[in-house]
């Protein structure tokens, strides 16, 4: 059995005739940037999140560096977020001209620790984005109790937590501004690039639809320079209509999870641990096992024709782009020794009982 770690083909065509025709709806329109598929689209996503507005940008990255540009960070500020997350969070920062400061993370939900912000807060602090990983809202509450103290803005990076939802809240609605990408594989995912800003803040949502439109508030009108970054008409009609279908897409990943974990219990894999009061999206499904053994179980699962990935292979401190911070491993233990030890199984909708069943067996034959 082959067993791929994402079926982007899988979800195309179980619903093909509603996106060829939203794909045929807006080359018949010729309204390729802005109009009305953009703003439609926007006005669902923001319904989906519950907040007031939606701002459409051309990926997850210009959200979240738009959002701090709108928030007014920039030079000699400095920014906390998670030492384990996909490099684009960082960047976003020291793309803003703010500093970068990690947080290690906790070890059972690889989310940032929340008992490591306090300490490294100092007065240069403006801002805190933590990460809702792999589907799993951060621990928000604690998170926002320090902001209002030491009056921070708070980011989330929402990328890969489509319709999560934090103790009744849903992710996009908890923070100053959330940022959201539609990458093709995330769980709300594009044909192409795109992302999106949520906030309930009418003056945020102004500031961050000016820049993302190279500053402009009327045309050849520009208050500001912003860039160039605004989700096309395609790919928000494509978003719109896979929209109708998120509910039951996240509902099939979460019984995906409970499946696999299920049919691990047995084992010494350790299965993601879901906080009390969360709902969880599995953007993605990662397992933990011993250090010497993940190379032996991918190698296994590959040659069962099971792939698997890893996010991430390298915590972001440790990676070379970082090096001029000149943190090592051992000031992020945890997300040093999680990048030696995670392991993400296939997930995805579409992937059925009998695929779970037969990725846990083939664990199972290694006797782990
Ligand atoms: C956690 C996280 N933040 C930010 C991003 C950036 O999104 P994009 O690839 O759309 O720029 C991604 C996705 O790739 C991500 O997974």
């Amino acid at each position: 059995m082959r067993i791929p770690l994402v079926d982007l083909k899988a979800q195309y065509l179980s619903i093909r005739e509603e996106i060829d025709a939203a794909i045929t709806g807006v080359l018949t329109s010729t309204t390729f940037i802005g109009g009305p598929f953009v703003k439609s689209f926007e006005k669902a996503f923001a319904e989906l999140c519950n907040v007031k507005h939606c701002v459409g940008v051309a990926n997850g990255t210009d959200a979240l560096f738009i959002s701090l540009k709108a928030l007014g960070i920039g030079n000699g500020d400095e920014v906390v977020t998670a030492a384990n997350s996909f490099i684009a969070t960082s960047e976003a920062i020291t793309m803003a001209g703010a500093k970068v400061v990690f947080v290690d993370i906790n070890p059972s939900t690889y989310n940032i620790d929340v008992n490591g912000v306090e300490e490294v807060i100092t007065e240069r602090t403006k801002a805190i984005i933590p990460v809702h990983l792999y589907g799993q809202p951060a621990d928000m509450d604690p998170i926002l109790d320090l902001a209002e103290r030491y009056n921070l803005r708070v980011i989330e990076d929402a990328a890969q937590a489509h319709g999560a939802v934090y103790r009744g809240r849903k992710v996009g609605t908890l923070g100053d501004m959330a940022c959201f990408s539609f990458y093709p594989g995330k769980n709300l995912g594009a044909y192409g690039d795109g992302g999106a800003i949520v906030t309930n803040d009418d003056e945020f949502a102004r500031k961050a639809r000016m820049l993302g439109n190279h500053g402009r508030v009327g045309k050849y009108d520009h208050e500001i320079e912003g860039v160039n970054s605004r989700l096309d008409a395609l790919q928000a009609a494509i978003l719109e209509t896979k929209l109708r279908h998120l509910p039951y897409w996240n509902e099939r990943r979460r019984e995906n999870a409970h499946a696999y974990n299920q049919h691990l219990k047995d084992t010494d894999v350790i299965t993601p641990v879901e906080i009390q009061n969360v709902r969880a999206v599995y953007h993605l499904y990662v397992v933990r096992v011993k250090r010497g053994l993940r190379t032996k179980i991918r190698d296994h699962l590959e040659s069962n024709g099971i792939t698997t990935g890893i996010h991430y292979p390298t915590a972001l401190p440790n990676l070379k782009a970082y090096a001029y911070l000149q943190w090592n491993e051992n000031d992020f233990p945890e997300a040093t020794r999680a990048s030696r030890e995670i392991l993400s199984l296939p997930m995805f909708p579409e992937l059925g009982e009998s695929q779970i069943k037969y990725v846990a067996d083939t664990i199972k034959e290694l006797g782990i």
